[in-house]
């Protein structure tokens, strides 16, 4: 992707967090999610470009902005783009770490349509990208990966969404001799954290939204780890909807060029709350700072973007922290 696309493509996840930000902490999930997608569609409409939301809010019917199927930007070349303007509602919410903007995009027909349903994911960084299966047991995948990384497995930190449904899964992990780093929520966190240094995450297993799997396939495309998945699905309706979506591969392994079917994809995250990876949105008075990180598999780059909205003549500091 162009380095200019990725810096209008920033201001989207920029305005989502900005908005979103402003909820922190008061216990409203609703209200701080309609924040960031009207943040994000409003900045949108700024963007020159012909796209259409493959991932986003919901169906037609169910989301007024930032639908599935949606067209976003005022003209230009066809991409397609999924989005979650709030990644984390809880964790703003609550005002706890790790809530995101995330939006992807590549070129028009790559990105898998993800239904509304779970995904079985595994995700790892790229030193160990070829040591996990989604097929392979938590005991398996933990063995290889530990290997890859020249560690002992009571030195590996496995990421897992804290749930009812990963209690034999995470009974598994500490039998291996794995450490385990619950989350309340933000899985595209987790499986992006395996693949950035200093998180102290190694390996993402277990059962997450799906829409989110593509959002975070996307990310490890661009910095070259590992996404693998498998839908889950939660009923026999919810897999005949998806048939009549046209859904490809139902019960297949999805593989990363599966999920994300080019070299040419992009990822931007904005921090909504603070994080391992990205501060959250700073505001001071005369404006507000923002922390993101664009990655872009094409030109192979992370960028990690620090941006200050001024509204009034307050100086600024230089420092991250
Ligand atoms: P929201 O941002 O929609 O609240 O979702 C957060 C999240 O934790 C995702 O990161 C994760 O994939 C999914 O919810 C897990 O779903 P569930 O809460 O139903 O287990």
């Amino acid at each position: 992707m162009r380095s200019t696309r990725i810096v209008e493509m920033l201001e989207v996840t920029e305005a989502a967090a900005l908005a979103a930000g402003k909820w922190m902490g008061k216990g409203d999930k609703v209200a701080a999610d309609d924040a960031a997608v009207e943040g994000m569609r409003a900045a949108f409409a700024d963007v020159e470009i012909d796209g259409t939301v493959v991932i986003g809010e919901g169906e037609r019917d169910e989301a007024p902005m930032l639908y599935i199927g949606e067209k976003v930007g005022h003209g230009g070349e066809a991409i397609d783009i999924a989005v979650d303007p709030l990644e984390g509602t809880n964790l703003t919410a609550y005002g706890q770490s790790n809530s995101l903007a995330v939006l992807a995009f590549a070129p028009s027909g790559t990105l898998l349509h993800a239904p509304d349903t779970y995904m079985n994911k595994v995700a790892v960084g790229p030193e160990a990208a070829d040591a996990v299966h989604i097929d392979a047991t938590p005991t398996e995948n933990i063995r290889n990966v530990a290997k890859a990384l020249k560690r002992p497995v009571e030195d590996l930190v496995v990421c897992i969404l804290d749930r009812d449904r990963h209690v034999d899964l995470i009974r598994e992990v500490r039998e291996a001799g794995a450490r385990i780093r619950l989350i309340s929520d933000g899985d595209v966190f987790g499986a992006v954290a395996t693949a950035i240094e200093g998180t102290g995450i190694h390996l993402y297993l277990g059962i997450g939204a799906a829409p989110e799997g593509v959002l975070a396939c996307t990310a490890m495309k661009c910095i070259g780890g590992c996404f693998m998945g498998r839908f889950a699905w939660r009923s026999d309706e919810e897999k005949a909807r998806a048939v009549k979506m046209g859904t490809p591969h139902m019960d297949g392994v999805l593989e990363m060029d599966t999920l994300v079917n080019t070299d040419e994809a992009a990822f931007i995250a904005t921090g909504v709350t603070d994080g391992e990876m990205l501060r959250g949105v700073r505001y001071f008075g005369g404006g507000a700072r923002t922390n993101s990180v664009a990655m872009d598999a094409e030109s192979k780059t992370v960028r990690f973007i620090d941006t200050i909205y001024r509204t009034g003549n307050e100086k600024f500091w230089v420092r991250r922290d």
